[in-house]
């Protein structure tokens, strides 16, 4: 399979009052076209750290990036941005959706800075809604839909460019457990769809929806392999 995202020797230290704070301390990790891949770790072990180099949001201190063919220590935030609305679609915890747009204004956002004709993104935002089954409330503001419906929201906004890579930040910490797993079926259809995911999340649970455990420690990965057994 290719190798779509592929990591090596990456360190990134943040500085805070002349004190070094290395958040990611020499992490390697490469992943193949179609993987589900959950990363886990204790709050503050740098997930989201790797999340965001992954997804093109920062830059690592040192190493290298490479997202398909394209080098990310090379890029300058032009071409990171491109590369970022091209191949990477971003769901985070807190959602992030746009307060005072509707939900189809949302999902049509990636597809106006991708210069998308508005005749295009109205249908293609549209299918997107439907498939997360959000065909009745695709007028609805964010204010007036519920948190697991935001998600699904931001999950059609992250997929409508037809990204290469799926990355969810702890998609379902914010959810009851229902929504919760509601969220988890579209990952798990997008995935046997042939969809690419990386996931953190802190539930055991969630994560045996993949099929590929990264498990992170202190800005290092302590394990890669097969989820736990579930007792
Ligand atoms: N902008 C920043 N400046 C300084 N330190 C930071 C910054 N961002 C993150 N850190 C530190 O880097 C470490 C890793 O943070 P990160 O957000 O990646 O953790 P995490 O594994 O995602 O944790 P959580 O499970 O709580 O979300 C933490 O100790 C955090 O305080
Ligand atoms: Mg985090």
């Amino acid at each position: 399979m290719t190798t779509l995202l592929r990591i090596s020797n990456v360190s990134k230290e943040y500085k805070m009052d002349g004190v070094v704070f290395q958040a990611l301390d020499n992490v390697s990790l490469s992943i193949k076209k179609g993987e589900f891949v959950a990363i886990m770790g204790p709050s503050g072990s740098g997930k989201s750290t790797l999340m965001h180099i992954i997804g093109c949001l920062d830059r690592p201190t040192s190493g290298k990036v490479y997202i398909e063919e394209h080098d990310i220590f090379t890029a300058d935030d032009a071409e990171l941005a491109e590369i970022r609305n091209t191949h990477i679609g971003f769901v985070f915890q807190q959602f992030n959706l746009l307060r005072k747009t509707s939900a189809i204004s949302n999902v049509e956002l990636p597809l106006v800075y991708a210069k998308v004709s508005p005749k295009e993104r109205k249908e293609r935002a549209r299918a997107m809604l439907i498939e997360v089954g959000l065909s009745e409330k695709m007028g609805n503001f964010p204010s007036q839909l519920s948190g697991g419906q935001q998600q699904r929201v931001a999950i059609a906004r992250a997929l409508v460019t037809k990204p290469s890579i799926i990355l969810a930040d702890e998609p379902t910490g914010n959810l009851d457990s229902k929504s919760g797993r509601d969220i988890m079926t579209i990952f798990q259809n997008l995935h046997d769809k042939g969809s690419t995911i990386v996931l953190v999340t802190h539930d055991e649970d969630v994560a045996h929806h993949a099929k590929r455990v990264v498990r992170i420690a202190d800005g290092k990965i302590i394990s890669d392999g097969k989820p736990s057994k579930r007792t």
